[in-house]
């Protein structure tokens, strides 16, 4: 798998929030890396997984306090959108969880892949959308 470059289209013009996707995407960079590796030790995997898990949580609640702030129309599109990602990422980590010792390459690919996606899709079509709404009220 190809590690994520980033680049400058993947900017949301906000600097704190654009501070954040680049360090989730460091985080999907790393699993990345591990299936380059055939890197599937279940400390490794659960150490990446829970290292996602809390700062996505963390990061779903400062855009979201952001978007309540400035009654951005179509919070309630995101605040779905990162239910079920956290739903996905409690699922994704007690499938991790109930591995013994290694996590098998193909469930490894597919949470990786699956991650990538996600955050990809969601930054690119979803959060791209505030871009010009947070610029016109300021925000940076
Ligand atoms: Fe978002």
């Amino acid at each position: 798998m190809e590690k994520i470059v980033w680049c400058k289209d993947f900017n949301v013009g906000v600097s704190e929030i654009d501070k954040q996707h680049m360090a989730l995407i460091e985080i999907v960079n790393n699993l990345i890396e591990s299936v380059s590796n055939n890197e599937n030790r279940l400390e490794i995997i659960i150490g990446a997984i829970t290292k996602m898990s809390l700062y996505a949580t963390k990061h779903f609640t400062f855009e979201e306090q952001l978007m309540q702030k400035y009654s951005y129309a179509a919070f309630s599109l995101q605040q779905e959108q990162h239910k079920q990602f956290r739903i996905k990422i409690i699922n994704v980590s007690n499938e991790v969880t109930a591995c013994e010792k290694s996590v098998p390459l193909e469930l490894l690919v597919e949470i990786t892949t699956y991650l990538q996606n996600w955050w990809l899709n969601h930054i690119l079509e979803f959060d791209m959308q505030y871009k010009e709404f947070f610029n016109k009220k300021g925000i940076n």
